[in-house]
């Protein structure tokens, strides 16, 4: 038995682990630049104050927190979105808009383990600020869609839940209700899907029994799936709010829709999300087949920057995990086959032509080719089986009976054909040989 393993719910990448993840921010990095989206970095330890209310109860009582050895208390980061709020409140003035970030990042939350859900895990956030309006919302969900697109899922493999806190709001309120006694129903609506009537507890305990007529509508409301179905559920309520709303919900689907993405989206009012600070729009990617948990979650949040003492802005976004989505590559067979390859293989005959091949192998990596050689001596037969399982595409030679005549073997591993080539054109060669293959 090792003495040290890795602690619970936190991952190691070998190479083959680590090519795949890295294939995966390869295409989310590309498409959200092909969005004209900017890519930001920022600390992985913050202080814990930036989470405590701001992000929500389940997530503060997630958090990997501690006192560093100044007597700060400090956590390490559970999501992007206050980072990143403050770092454009603090530059709010010099940034031109609308401000469209991404980054891809860790993040840590002490979570149950379970499929698709660990204690560290890697996000691509994508947010929009200064856009008050629909456009926002538009551009976020397309790029979302899009990022699983680029990988070849379609519209059989994933869709997203669409829905408005907003128009949850408005309803609640034309019931009646005040707004601690909204928050409230919020969250049960939030937890409905996974503990059914005794998501209403909570509202119980503060608020004593709750009336069965505004638990049917709520759960009316909640199993609402259509526009056409919100229009007519709209329609009786007296007020313009409501109305209005809907007016920016025919907004947004229409954009997308134009997008050709309607077949993507599909309208949800039992999505609210848990986290403290949505205010409009909230939306979440799912797997069709409903095997796996959420793939992406994100939404509105107008008053967050304006919570961390800056001035308010509208802000909209999302964050996408890395381990559901691997699942969902993985489901559907588009996981990519691995490949660290080598172009070139140099094959040594022994310490005297060492000196020679060293030569060569610099140059030729300077030229920004793969090479690679054995690091000690060994027989020909097993220099060539390694450049075989290298992957290279060509192999040089450096016997010594070559060398006396001033050239070099280069065989091509593919056609297993050989040529003598001059020391000094070798360079010359391999960039003919790849530039040929590369057309
Ligand atoms: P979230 O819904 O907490 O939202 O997380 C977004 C996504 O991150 C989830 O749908 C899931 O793919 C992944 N994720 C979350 N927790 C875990 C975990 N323990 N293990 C593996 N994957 C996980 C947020 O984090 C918001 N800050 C997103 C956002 C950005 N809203 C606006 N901008």
């Amino acid at each position: 038995m090792a003495q040290f393993q890795s602690l619970p719910g936190f991952r190691e990448f070998y190479p083959d682990a680590l090519a795949r993840r890295n294939h995966i921010f390869r295409l989310w990095r590309q498409t959200a630049s092909t969005y004209g989206f900017q890519e930001y970095d920022a600390p992985v330890l913050e202080p814990l104050e930036l989470y405590k209310t701001k992000s929500g109860d389940e997530i503060e009582g997630q958090l990997f927190s501690f006192t560093d050895k100044g007597g700060r208390e400090v956590a390490l980061r559970p999501e992007m979105t206050p980072t990143v709020c403050r770092l454009v409140g603090e530059k709010a003035n010099a940034l031109k808009r609308p401000i469209k970030w991404f980054s891809i990042a860790e993040f840590y939350r002490y979570e149950r383990m379970q499929k698709g859900r660990g204690r560290c895990f890697f996000q691509l956030n994508a947010d929009i600020f200064g856009e008050p309006g629909v456009e926002a919302e538009t551009e976020l969900i397309a790029l979302l869609i899009q990022c699983f697109g680029s990988f070849g899922l379609t519209a059989e493999d994933f869709y997203v839940r669409l829905s408005d806190r907003n128009l949850w709001f408005y309803y609640l309120e034309a019931l009646g209700l005040d707004e601690p006694r909204i928050r409230t129903v919020l969250s049960a609506v939030d937890r409905y899907e996974k503990l059914g009537d005794d998501a209403f507890k909570d509202y119980t305990e503060k608020f004593g029994p709750i009336a069965p007529e505004l638990k049917a509508q709520v759960l009316a409301f909640l199993q609402i799936k259509t526009l056409a179905a919100l229009e007519a559920a709209v329609a009786s309520i007296p007020g313009d709010k409501l109305g209005a709303r809907l007016g920016d919900w025919r907004k947004l689907l229409g954009n997308l829709s134009a997008m050709g993405l309607g077949k993507f989206v599909e309208v949800d009012l039992g999505v609210v999300r848990g986290l403290a600070y949505y205010t409009g729009f909230v939306f979440e990617a799912f797997d069709r087949k409903g095997e796996l948990r959420a793939l992406a979650g994100g939404g509105r949040y107008d008053s967050l920057i304006g919570k961390l003492g800056y001035n308010d802005m509208p802000a909209v976004g999302f964050g996408m995990g890395d381990m559901t989505f691997a699942l969902l590559l993985e489901q559907r067979g588009l996981t990519p086959a691995v490949s660290h390859s080598t172009d070139v293989y140099a094959v040594i005959g022994g310490e005297a032509e060492r000196a020679a091949a060293f030569a060569d192998i610099q140059s030729l990596r300077a030229d920004g080719f793969r090479v690679d050689y054995p690091l000690k001596e060994v027989a020909f037969g097993k220099q060539f089986k390694a450049a075989g399982e290298s992957g290279a595409k060509l192999a040089l030679i450096y016997g010594g009976e070559e060398l006396a005549k001033g050239v070099v073997k280069v065989r091509d591993l593919g056609t297993r054909t050989e040529m003598e080539v001059p020391r000094e054109q070798v360079s010359a060669v391999v960039r003919d040989f790849f530039s040929a293959g590369a057309e």
